[in-house]
């Protein structure tokens, strides 16, 4: 098997779009606007949906890997190395569901469902920093942003300086070429 999963790959791409645009607009966007702000409702209401929406793909995702053939794992020679690819794949399952999971804590327990989409009229709280998932959500939020960094350099490091064609897992065509998983 020399791909993954068509579903795999459209899901890999769309999420990244999500995820790393959500990491952009929660940290530069959402959390420098003041909650008295009219604005934030709108920006709560975007960021709540997205990251619902990143939920279930993440699910599906899960699900579509978990039963499909995929490539064997590359090997780049160092023990070390490869195990850290392959846990580093898995943080980003961890990652996102933990994510997602202390973001609806956060909004359950500062009532976000009824007044961001509820419509109830209720002003938000002051700020949502007395809430304990909040501090939890940004704390997982830069370890993302770190494991993204570091994938996106060790992907660039496959493709043009081991130039071992790593991005073509990553992309639709044929799959039974190549080394078998
Ligand atoms: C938040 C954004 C991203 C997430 C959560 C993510 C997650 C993953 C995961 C979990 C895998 C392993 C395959 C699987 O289990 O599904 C993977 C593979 C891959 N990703 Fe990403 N990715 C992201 C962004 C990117 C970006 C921006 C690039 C390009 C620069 C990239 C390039 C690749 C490549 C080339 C593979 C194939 C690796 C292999 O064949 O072993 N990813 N990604
Ligand atoms: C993978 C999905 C998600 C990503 C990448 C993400 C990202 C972020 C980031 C980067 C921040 C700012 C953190 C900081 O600078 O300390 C933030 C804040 C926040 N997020 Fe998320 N989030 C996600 C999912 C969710 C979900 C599902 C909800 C709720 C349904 C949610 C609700 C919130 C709330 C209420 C804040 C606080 C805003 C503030 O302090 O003003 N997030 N998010």
């Amino acid at each position: 098997m020399s791909r993954y999963h068509p579903i795999l790959v459209t899901l890999h791409w769309l999420l990244a779009v999500l995820i790393i645009g959500g990491l952009f607009m929660g940290s530069n966007l959402l959390a420098q606007t003041p909650n008295s702000d009219p604005f934030k409702l709108i920006a709560l209401k975007m960021h709540m949906s997205i990251g619902i929406v990143i939920l279930v793909l993440m699910a599906i995702r899960l699900a579509v890997r978990l039963v499909t053939q995929r490539p064997a794992h590359a090997d780049i020679g160092n023990n070390l190395i490869n195990r850290a690819a392959i846990w580093g794949h898995w943080g980003f399952y961890a990652g996102v569901f933990a994510m997602c999971v202390s973001g609806l804590a956060i909004a359950n327990i500062a009532g976000l469902p009824a007044i961001v989409f509820g419509g109830s009229g209720a002003p938000l709280p002051v700020n949502f920093d007395n809430i304990a998932p909040r501090a939890a959500h940004g704390i997982i939020a830069k370890v993302l942003i770190l494991l993204v960094v570091g994938h996106v350099f060790a992907a660039l490091y496959h493709q043009y300086i081991r130039k071992d064609r790593l991005f073509a897992r990553m992309w639709f065509g044929n799959r039974n070429g190549g080394d078998d998983a």
